[in-house]
């Protein structure tokens, strides 16, 4: 067998495996202060002198003497030799072995040296006098304590300044090019230039303090706001967190971590004295960012902005977070539009009250999103509320969404049993709206109907995602888009019923429709698509495929709009039932009427 190098397999493992997640499903572990202890699985022992510590990813035995890292761990219990046991823990955390970089002998060390030597130079012109980064920065509040506990630094306007002193301190310049601190120039495809130019720079460097690459702050006006290092051998921006090195001892003292989203939240929070605090590079937490979190803590608070794109990437937090069995609680800074400016404003002491008074675990965050999104003082809105928060539940472990229950009923007066009747009445899949996941099958299945009709495709009111609704919930609605494509007369038709629309996508190309519409005359399918945004766009190439235009169309029509509107007819039915059974004596005397009422009407209807 040919000598392969694993130093990069190595690294990654060190990086991304928790020790304790290799030995605890083998040999019991047991909380011991701020370690872990079991029986050493090495020597014969009846009480636990075999210790783990998370913090340091190494394991000792007391009896025995037997110690090392998650690798000698994996080698002696499974008895394999070094590569095997690297080969089983890599396969095990999907960490590629790069074999043609082993090959090539490549190690990290010389990159890690040439971005350090750039943080220098960078480090070095910021605090050249009359540096406009200084200016700025500084002009943010940020110290020069700070400015150099981060290393921060900065490139100037020209092309090559950084570029050409690395190259005149001996720096190769295939490096340079690969860790993406250059560019090659496209006139000549020979010469280098900086990448990055007026912007202040942040290092950013993993928890083993090697720099694996730079953040750039544009100083004027000018887009993209922060310039990112490319990814590289070093760098994935997918398994870092952004402070982690200087803030892992503070999260494991403090017992939680403050998760930001952006690099100047952290210099902010940080300088102020909230030093438990690290920014996920960006919005969207990765699985590896929060398996590398949950080594140093279970507790998390994500401290994301309040803005819509905030509010979208704490709940994908929450999930991936969860997923990796951390504790998550959700603050949206109420001064201010990030904890940058807050911490600025109101310093560590408000910051931290405001983590207690209004940081809210996250079930409770998403129940009250979903309180702002449906008026609760509605009898109606109150229901919706209730099937979005149930559909909360459902995600829930058991003891968990107990909990929840017995407190939704309380906040919310609603009986435990009613919430209790709607969780079992409406399993999971079944979809969240009565509304069309109760209908009739359709009458022909489309050709190759997909599987996925147990997966929740619905927004919780009523509407539907069509990338993750199965065709035969979808199925007239597909069809009349194929029917309206092959005659234009049915869109005229099919405006007097809106119920033939149901997701959100075909609600696109509705409207795509209404645009282009004119009387007599047949669809151009290239126009419609131009006015198509990408998701609609594959709705519609699925369309196209799945549904064989019918033989008679004329009674297709005919056939959609009457079971469409049988469809709607039942979902209201459903939809009242549950108004009177989940809101009794929340309901006005004239309200409860005029259900009962349009309730008779529409169960009479049936057949008609
Ligand atoms: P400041 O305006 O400097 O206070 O930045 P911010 O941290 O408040 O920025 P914002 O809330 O707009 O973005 C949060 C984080 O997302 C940033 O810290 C960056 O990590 C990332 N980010 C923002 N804009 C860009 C961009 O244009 N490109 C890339 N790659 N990342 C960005
Ligand atoms: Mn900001």
């Amino acid at each position: 067998m040919p000598q392969r190098s694993y130093s990069s397999a190595v690294e990654e493992i060190k990086s991304r495996c928790n020790i304790v997640d290799i030995i605890s499903p083998v040999v019991p572990l047991k909380r011991s202060g701020s370690n872990w202890a079991g029986c050493c699985p090495f020597h014969k022992e009846k009480t636990p002198s075999f210790m783990v510590s998370e913090s340091r990813q190494t394991f000792h035995c007391f009896g025995c003497g037997a110690g090392g890292d998650a690798i000698t761990f994996t080698m002696r219990y499974y008895n394999l030799e070094f590569p095997e046991a690297v080969e089983k823990l890599a396969a095990q955390y999907g960490i590629q072995i790069d074999t043609e970089f082993a090959r090539q002998g490549k190690r990290r060390e010389p990159y890690y040296d040439v971005n350090t030597k750039a943080a220098r130079f960078f480090f070095k012109e910021l605090i050249k006098p009359g540096c406009p980064g200084y200016a700025y920065i500084s002009g943010r509040g940020i110290s020069d304590e700070t400015i150099k506990t981060f290393g921060l630094g900065f490139a100037d306007g020209e092309w090559g300044s950084m570029t050409e002193a690395l190259l005149r301190q001996g720096v190769d310049r295939e490096l340079m090019k690969e860790l993406g601190l250059c560019k090659v120039s496209a006139r000549d495809g020979k010469r280098l230039y900086d990448k990055y130019r007026d912007r202040v720079m942040f290092p950013i460097i993993n928890t083993q303090g090697k720099i694996i690459g730079f953040g750039g702050r544009i100083i004027k006006d000018e887009e993209p706001k922060y310039l990112n290092s490319d990814e590289s051998v070093i760098f994935r921006k997918k398994d870092n967190l952004y402070g982690l090195n200087l803030s892992r001892t503070e999260i494991q003292k403090e017992g939680y971590a403050v998760l930001v989203e952006g690099y100047m939240d952290v210099i902010s929070l940080y300088q102020s004295g909230v030093r438990n605090v690290a920014a996920s590079l960006g919005t969207a937490l990765t699985d590896e960012q929060a398996k590398l979190l949950a080594r140093y803590t279970k507790k998390v608070v994500l401290c994301y902005d309040a803005d819509a794109a905030g509010i979208k990437a704490a709940l994908r937090g929450i999930d991936v977070l969860r997923n990796a069995g951390v504790e998550v609680r959700v603050l949206h800074v109420d001064d201010g539009k990030d904890p940058d400016e807050y911490v600025k404003k109101h310093g560590r002491d408000a910051f931290l009250d405001l983590i207690e008074r209004k940081a809210m675990p996250d079930v409770d965050y998403r129940f009250s999103l979903i309180a702002r999104k449906y008026d609760v003082s509605d009898t109606q809105g109150s229901v919706r509320f209730f099937k979005a928060a149930v559909d909360v539940l459902r995600t829930l472990p058991p003891v968990e969404a107990d909990i929840y229950i017995k407190k939704l009923s309380t906040q919310y007066g609603v009986s435990e049993g009613a919430i209790r009747s709607e969780l079992e009445r409406n399993p999971k899949g079944a979809g969240r709206s009565p509304a069309y996941a109760q209908a009739a099958a359709p009458p022909q299945a489309p050709a190759q109907a997909d599987q996925s009709a147990e997966q929740p495709s619905s927004s919780g009111d009523g509407r539907r995602d069509a990338s993750r609704s199965s065709d035969s919930e979808l199925y007239l609605e597909m069809t009349v888009i194929r029917l309206i494509l092959l005659r234009a007369e049915y869109y005229a038709k099919s405006r007097e019923h809106p119920e033939l629309f149901i997701s959100d996508e075909g609600l696109g190309i509705k409207n795509a429709f209404e645009s282009q519409y004119v009387e007599g005359s047949e669809f151009d399918p290239a126009k419609i698509r131009e006015a198509l945004d990408e998701g609609e766009l594959a709705y519609l190439d699925r369309i196209m495929k799945r549904v064989l235009p019918p033989e008679d169309d004329a009674r297709a029509f005919a056939d959609c709009v009457s079971r469409a509107g049988e469809k709607a007819r039942a979902a209201r039915i459903e939809e009242i039932k549950d108004i009177l059974s989940m809101a009794q004596g929340r309901l006005s005397k004239e309200d409860m009427n005029a259900l009962t009422m349009e309730l008779s009407e529409l169960s009479g209807a049936k057949g008609r």
